[in-house]
């Protein structure tokens, strides 16, 4: 903080707070901040004044200078306040060891109240044990915590560190517009009424997507933007409706390209700001070994836990449901615990209730007893060649746990991986200092939606498909995987990103896959459709989420923490409380009618 130390000299201060060490002693200091204690001691009173900084003591002795001290007697929590005084060195038995300057303290010989307070609705000390939706009500309070202090400074580097990295590489950042227009294909759209268009709306974007693959059309090569985004999607801890990506795009690029450069971003992050090395290259899994190992296309790999395939065991078994499966083209597929005495009956109801919420018909579950007996309620029913494959395919031991799912494979994997990832909270796996990055590549271009009854792509409509399974694009379009890739931290997606497609004919019969009706396409995408017919390089991009990085590099629980004024769970700022009425006349300017909204 010291070399900033002058940065913050100005016309009301010296100086900050919380850099006030012993080689001060003997000077006079002017300082503001916040009053974050005021102790009564009759003779003496003492305040802790507190800046971003940190916090310095502040004396005032009426033998001193009887007027600030007067001052003194009337001063409050959170009053802002400037005082003038001599830094003192402080006697061995009052140094405070927890505070930077807890061997001075500075003895008062002026005081101005700036600001009085009222009583605050929490201590600031208190935070954690104040309910989150009274801090977001007051977040102009809980932005004061050392906490809040922290991460969006945090953030605030990241940010610095990204920009300059990615400027020192050649990328121009260039804005794109906030009012843009709607596209289908994505999550749902933020709406905005035209008033000098009657009746026609802008969205607010989604990603920047089809902007920063227009300005590659226009020969920018490269181009960054930390963008603001707007997605109208559930909420959860990880996500909001508006959100931070750290937007890129790259002209003349394979996808090696691109990770390259990401992990040489995500490096730079890591040494400047958490001041250590990361492992480079980042592992790499496709997504067809991470669902089938992990169980998930974003796995934590900071335990192992894989999924096993046990199909082949079972293809003539006598338990009915495992044949039938397999039989229908689905798999077995298990999670072997090793020592795992300590689950009891209730524990495994457990996993077996979570299995079924998860969407599995069930899970099974056989626990290998003391004389090296296979128990399980199915125990009956498998014989003795199953039993004796399990234990030597497996090797299993004495009080080892399996847990079986049997499904169609993404169910199967994706319940295991979800059972995965309870375990290693369970057995206590998770190393909360690791930070463990790694690619997922070889998408899936398409998946079916069974609601709609068609196809959706994984990523999104501009990405391009993988030449070497191209020639099933039109007889069976799920074998095409994609160039597309997402990285993960800690079992977090934080970012994905695509080659995208550069060629018309190829981009439109992916619409028509897609069912996108090209009179509808022509709507939506016209535009960029007709930008694509005059010369367009290849080029591929990612964006990064700017905000669940921060949450992951400051090993924070939610995605809230690193925003200033966030929305909670149900969409709302509670300090500001949006979203909220309008006017009447603000909606007849727009020709919007109401309707009674009926729960
Ligand atoms: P995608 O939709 O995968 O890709 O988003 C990229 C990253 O943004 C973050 N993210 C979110 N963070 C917080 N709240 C949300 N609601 C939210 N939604 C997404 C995630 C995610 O990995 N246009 C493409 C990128 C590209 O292809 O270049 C895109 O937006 O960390």
């Amino acid at each position: 903080m010291t070399e900033f130390d002058n940065v913050f000299k100005t016309g009301y201060r010296t100086g900050l707070c919380g850099v006030i060490i012993r080689d001060y002693s003997g000077k006079e200091v002017v300082l503001c901040g916040w009053v974050s204690k005021r102790r009564d001691h009759g003779k003496l009173i003492f305040i802790d004044l507190r800046d971003f900084s940190g916090i310095v003591q502040i004396v005032f002795d009426p033998s001193f200078n009887m007027e600030s001290y007067e001052i003194a007697k009337e001063i409050r929590s959170e009053y802002v306040i400037q005082t003038r005084g001599i830094v003192k060195e402080r006697t061995s038995d009052t140094i405070n060891k927890d505070i930077r300057t807890g061997e001075i303290e500075v003895l008062a010989s002026e005081l101005k109240i700036l600001s009085k307070s009222k009583t605050p609705p929490f201590l600031l000390e208190n935070r954690e044990e104040i309910d989150e939706l009274t801090r977001l009500k007051y977040r102009n309070i809980d932005l004061r915590t050392v906490e809040m202090q922290r991460n969006l400074r945090l953030k605030s580097s990241v940010m610095n560190v990204t920009r300059n990295y990615l400027t020192s590489n050649g990328f121009v950042e260039i804005e794109t517009p906030i009012l843009a227009k709607s596209t289908p294909e994505g999550a749902r759209d933020f709406l905005v009424p035209s008033r000098l268009n009657p009746n026609k709306f802008y969205a607010l974007p989604q990603s920047p997507q089809l902007f920063k693959q227009i300005l590659m059309f226009s020969g920018f090569d490269r181009i960054f933007q930390i963008a603001r985004c707007f997605r109208d999607e559930d909420l959860r801890a990880d996500r909001q409706p508006e959100f931070t990506q750290i937007d890129l795009e790259m002209t003349f690029v394979k996808q090696e390209d691109v990770m390259g450069l990401i992990e040489g971003l995500i490096s730079e992050i890591f040494i400047k700001i958490i001041g250590s090395e990361i492992n480079l290259p980042f592992e790499k899994l496709t997504w067809l070994e991470a669902m089938s190992l992990y169980g998930s296309d974003k796995p934590d790999l900071r335990f192992d836990l894989k999924i096993n395939d046990i199909s082949e065991i079972f293809k003539s078994s006598e338990v009915k449901i495992l044949k039938d499966t397999i039989n229908n083209g689905g798999v077995v597929k298990c999670i072997k615990v090793e020592n795992a005495g300590m689950f009891s009956r209730k524990d495994l109801d457990d996993i077996v209730s979570m299995a079924k919420s998860a969407g599995a018909g069930g899970l099974l579950w056989i626990k290998v007893d003391e004389n090296c007996e296979l128990q399980s309620p199915v125990s009956k029913f498998l014989s003795e060649n199953e039993k004796n494959n399990l234990i030597r395919v497996l090797s299993l031991k004495v009080n080892d746990l399996i847990l079986i799912v049997s499904d169609k494979f993404t169910t199967s994997c994706s319940v295991l991986g979800i059972i995965r990832n309870h375990l290693a909270v369970k057995l206590g796996l998770i190393n909360k200092d690791e930070y463990k990055f790694l690619w997922i590549y070889d998408f899936p271009l398409f998946e079916f939606d069974e609601k709609e009854n068609r196809y959706k792509s994984v990523h999104h409509a501009f990405t391009m498909p993988d030449e070497n399974n191209l020639e099933y694009l039109k007889s069976d379009p799920l074998k095409v995987n994609s160039l597309s890739y997402d990285i993960v931290l800690n079992g977090t997606e934080i970012g994905g990103g695509s080659i995208r497609i550069n060629n018309l004919e190829l981009q439109e019969q992916i619409f028509k896959i897609l069912k996108v009706d090209l009179e509808r396409a022509k709507d939506n995408f016209g535009f960029f459709l007709s930008a694509m017919e005059y010369g367009t390089p290849p080029h591929g991009g990612i964006a990064l989420g700017l905000d669940r990085l921060v949450m992951l590099l400051g090993k924070l629980k939610s995605i809230r923490e690193v925003i200033a004024f966030p929305k909670t769970q149900s969409a709302i700022d509670m300090m500001t409380e949006t979203p909220s009425n309008v006017d009447e006349n603000q909606l007849k300017e727009l020709y919007i009618k109401l309707v009674k909204f009926e729960e």
